[in-house]
């Protein structure tokens, strides 16, 4: 067999991933801690294919081009070199939420091209070995090859990987997304990584994270959603103070990004407990407990700007699965 199917579902950080130790490698600055969202997915088939000429990518039904297709045959050649496979692949991905806006598409669609394409030539790999092929294509993808709650520290190559910390079924938190903008963002979050270190910020905010971390670790030992979200928002506000000063600097927010937050704020005080977050992206990501979440979603459909709102609760690791795209 030498056609795969992999699922996958992106995640959300709740101590981010913000600046490289290592650009080639996608060795993070600093630990990340987050969480598989199971209400949006991307599958993705990949064949190796005797006598096909060059890679050929889709994704949700376009064929691809540019710097797009080059990150998916350049992860699709680390899987060939480590399998000893020559063969080109034609890879289809489709994804059930909007891509570039802030919703971690790269996550779930280089955790599934992963598993999808190193099945494909013949490997079957461990969930670290898997979780680590897949940061290699873009950071954030290694946490979402565990299922649940995910822990990604740095080290070395070989040992930068994520592990899980919680299963899924742990803690029914629940991630209830504003959507403002569905554009695809002008600085995608690779570029965006190599101005993290021009912010007089930056070295603050690493300073910053192990306490914060150990906090979130413990928040969902605990299920403890008031010191998780507090510890959650105040790195999301330290990454952004970080882009916002990078030279040139970064500013992902739109009016309506700031309407959700504030929303979410004003709902706390009112007895609603939710806490924002927001990855490289305009779209705000707000954590509550499953039994808010419909209050939630009632207070920010109608907030201005606000175009839909997705709800997703924890999600799986990244799966195979036995059905194809083609
Ligand atoms: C803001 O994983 O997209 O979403 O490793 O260059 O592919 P690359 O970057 P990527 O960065 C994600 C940044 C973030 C924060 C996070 O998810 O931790």
């Amino acid at each position: 067999m030498n056609k795969a199917t992999a699922v996958a579902n992106p995640n959300i950080a709740f101590i981010k991933y913000w600046g490289k130790a290592d650009e080639a490698l996608n060795l993070p600055a600093n630990p990340s801690l987050s969480m598989n969202l199971a209400g949006l997915t991307t599958v993705t088939t990949v064949e190796f294919r005797p006598g096909q000429p060059s890679d050929a990518v889709t994704i949700d039904g376009q064929l691809v081009a540019g710097e797009a297709r080059e990150r998916v045959v350049t992860h699709l050649d680390r899987v060939r070199e480590m399998a000893g496979v020559e063969q080109r692949a034609w890879v289809a991905s489709r994804n059930d939420f909007p891509a570039g806006t802030g919703l971690a598409s790269s996550s779930s669609a280089f955790a599934a091209l992963s598993l999808a394409a190193s099945r494909a030539a013949g490997l079957t790999l461990d969930e670290a070995a898997l979780s680590r092929l897949a940061r290699l294509a873009s950071g954030s993808a290694c946490r979402s090859v565990p299922g649940g709650f995910a822990l990604w520290e740095g080290g070395a190559d070989g040992d930068s990987y994520a592990r899980q910390v919680a299963p899924p079924s742990h803690w029914a938190l629940v991630d209830v997304m504003a959507v403002v903008s569905r554009e695809h963002k002008g600085v995608g979050s690779q570029a965006g990584h190599a101005l993290a270190p021009t912010s007089l910020f930056h070295a603050a905010r690493l300073a910053a994270v192990p306490e914060l971390l150990a906090t979130v670790r413990a928040a969902i030992g605990a299920r403890d959603l008031a010191a998780l979200g507090q510890a959650t928002e105040i790195d999301a506000l330290a990454m952004h103070g970080v882009m916002m000063t990078s030279r040139s600097p970064l500013l992902y927010w739109l009016p309506a990004t700031l309407v959700v937050m504030q929303a979410v704020r004003s709902g706390r005080q009112g007895g609603l407990a939710a806490y924002f977050t927001l990855d490289a992206g305009p779209n705000v990501h707000c954590i509550c407990a499953a039994e808010d979440a419909g209050r939630l979603v009632e207070r920010l459909r109608n907030l201005p700007g606000v175009l839909d709102v997705l709800v997703s609760g924890p999600g799986a690791g990244v799966r195979l699965v036995d059905y194809h795209l083609f």
